[in-house]
């Protein structure tokens, strides 16, 4: 699957079972977040976890980490470069996520989002992805959390 970022050339996004290269792990410290190498690695192992990458000329732009097993299809985390933000990044990774889903036979999206992540919040909202319960006190700072779903459905668009 591709994807065009404006000004660009074409974001390629992979979809993996397992372990990504070297380069993966090397930038992934840098775009900062709970996710490190061994979590990664340590959801992998699990059956039907994914990890999808969006890569352009030979970069990694971004990355999202998902799990479809059943009715519900979950996304663990989603990070894009902090140098390509707001360029689409994060919307090809999901709309691949939406695909890859659906493919397993999900019916719906879930995921987890801290409440003062306004960017991921507004990004979810935007595809599709409602509030359905919040959390308290969820994350061990204190910090609520809303638990957001998407109907994906058996047919239709992925985004
Ligand atoms: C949230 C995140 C993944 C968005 O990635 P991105 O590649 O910039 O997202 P996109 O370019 O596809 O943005 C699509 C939409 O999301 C929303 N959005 C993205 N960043 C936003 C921001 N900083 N402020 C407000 N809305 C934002 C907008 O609705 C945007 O649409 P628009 O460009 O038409 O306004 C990115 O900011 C990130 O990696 N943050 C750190 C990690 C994180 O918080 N992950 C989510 C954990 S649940």
């Amino acid at each position: 699957m591709s994807a065009s970022i404006p000004g660009t050339s074409v974001l390629s996004i992979k979809v993996s079972r397992f372990s990504p290269d070297l380069a993966f792990w090397t930038v992934l410290a840098s775009w900062g977040g709970p996710w490190n190498r061994g979590a990664i690695e340590s959801e992998l192992v699990l059956p039907g976890t994914q990890l999808v990458t969006a890569e352009q000329d030979g970069s990694y732009f971004g990355y999202l980490l998902m799990r479809a097993a059943g009715e519900f299809a979950e996304i663990f985390y989603l990070c894009t470069d902090p140098a390509q933000r707001q360029r689409g990044v994060a919307t090809a990774l999901l709309g691949k996520c939406c695909a890859e889903a659906r493919s397993n036979g999900a019916q719906r999206l879930v995921l987890e989002v801290r409440t003062g992540n306004q960017a991921a919040i507004a990004l979810y909202r935007k595809h599709g992805f409602a509030v359905t319960l919040v959390k308290q006190r969820y994350y061990a700072d204190g910090e609520d959390a809303l638990l957001m779903v998407k109907e994906i459905g058996t047919v239709g668009k992925d985004l």
